[in-house]
């Protein structure tokens, strides 16, 4: 497999040996708006959501495709996402306000998190989010206030932690016993029980989400196994109807060619066939579906662009390669010990190649972006290319050692257009007082 095959699908090589995406020369985007640059190609975005749609559509009907935002969102992407008819999973009043603020229709909003405010749940049920998904008891109560003072009846979901191990890394692994999030199945009885007395809300369905950048399908067969049979014990004893099942998103994507993730028509095969299955054996009526892709929706969509400059040479041990970005725009080398490939953007087919490891400029150690890379002899002012880097880099960014978050452009036909500018020192500085 070729690196250039893990960037956009719109990407080429040029005359000059230069790096294209969305038919925009990366050379000459960088000097149009600098770097560190996030690159999103629009046909890759689209590309994705329109396969889920169409993989989960054919196989199952009755299913809804709700982006994750916290793989990262902002208002344009939001816009796009509005556009090809999928729904958004909020953790934050910021990112509902976000959605808010395109006109997205929020009754195709579904509002995450393990602790959301009261001041988060007010908005939430005030605005008419679709569905809260709710994570504990405390927010049970807390969701039965709100709603009383509103008025409201809003529609739940219940989070529960299915106890499945996706046997990925353990930051990103959500669906353990041992977990923050979710109901343990030990108490999602009672969870019911409770969500059903309650006239405050209207109990809809369950959902579970067992991590993240998860390459075996089968863990989530065998969750759905598990909370298919809760559901039927549920029915015969509360008379419990499950209206709508979601399993969550946690797709992987292929950040490197020895790592290849299975295709989202893998990933809707499992999940719709033993829906179909559990439904059948346990006697519930197959259910609607919703599922919450982040990472791969729009992680290979996201080039991130950095110039090279400081060269430093250990004799004998590696060479270093200073870019002008790092941990702050990208921490997960860092946090999961995240790989990821490169190329130089301004050189890209060269057989004469050196290894080296890309550095970040900021002031800890452990601020490396790719360890042991070969890539042409670089010098300073040359442009690193990494791909798949539209997910949970800029969402995790910040403004460490006081550095400036990247400007992002869409790219597709041959126009670029800036849909984040870059940070300057006064946004920096803007909430100070002296
Ligand atoms: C509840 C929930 N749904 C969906 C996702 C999206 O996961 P991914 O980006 O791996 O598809 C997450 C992320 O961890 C999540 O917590």
């Amino acid at each position: 497999m070729s690196r250039i095959s893990l960037f956009p699908i719109t990407t080429e090589v040029n005359d000059k040996n230069h790096l294209v995406l969305g038919g925009c020369d990366s050379v000459a985007l960088v000097g149009e708006f600098g770097t560190p640059l996030y690159v999103f190609d629009e046909p890759t975005l689209r590309g994705k959501c329109a396969r889920y749609r169409e993989e989960f559509g054919q196989r199952y009907a009755n299913t809804l495709i709700i982006y994750a935002c916290k793989a990262f969102i902002n208002r344009a992407l939001a816009l796009i996402f509005m556009e090809e008819g999928l729904g958004l999973d909020v953790v934050s009043g910021g990112e509902l306000a976000i959605a808010k603020s395109v006109g997205f229709p929020l009754e195709r909003v579904y509002f995450h998190g393990n602790n959301k405010s009261p001041q988060e749940l007010e908005q939430a049920v005030k605005w008419g989010v679709g569905r809260i998904v709710v994570d504990n008891f405390f927010e049970l109560s807390l969701l039965e206030e709100v709603a009383k003072e509103a008025g409201a009846r809003p529609d739940i979901l219940l989070r529960l932690s299915p106890g499945v191990d996706p046997h990925t890394h353990a930051h990103i692994t959500t669906g353990v016993v041992d977990t923050k999030f979710g109901f343990p199945m030990a108490q999602a009885e009672e969870a019911v029980a409770r969500a059903m007395a309650s006239s405050f809300f209207e109990l809809k369905g369950l959902h579970f989400h067992i991590g993240s950048q998860i390459f075996e399908l089968e863990p989530y067969r065998e969750a759905i196994g598990i909370v298919f049979r809760f559901a039927a014990e549920m029915s015969t004893k509360y008379g419990f109807s499950l209206q709508e099942f979601s399993p969550g998103g946690g797709l992987a994507i292929t950040y490197t060619d020895d790592s290849p993730a299975p295709t989202i028509g893998q990933f809707a095969d499992v999940i719709t066939s033993t829906l179909l299955h559990r439904s059948h054996e346990v006697g519930v009526e197959p259910p609607r579906l919703v599922v919450e892709p982040g990472r791969s929706i729009v992680g290979q969509a996201g080039v991130a662009l950095y110039s090279v400059g400081a060269i430093k040479d250990i004799p004998g041990v590696r060479r270093y390669i200073s870019v002008d970005g790092g941990i702050a725009d990208n921490i997960r080398p860092a946090l999961y010990g995240a790989r990821y490939e490169a190329v130089a953007a301004n050189k890209v087919e060269v057989d004469d190649l050196e290894q080296v490891t890309i550095a970040g400029k900021f002031c800890e150690s452990g601020d490396i972006l790719i360890k042991d890379i070969d890539l042409p002899k670089l010098v300073p002012g040359d442009v690193i290319a990494i791909p798949c880097c539209g997910a949970y880099c800029l969402s995790l960014a910040s403004n460490y050692n006081a550095s400036l978050k990247p400007a992002i452009v869409l790219v597709n036909d041959g126009k670029a257009r800036l849909i984040t500018r870059r940070q300057s020192d006064e946004d920096l500085m803007s909430h100070d007082n002296v």
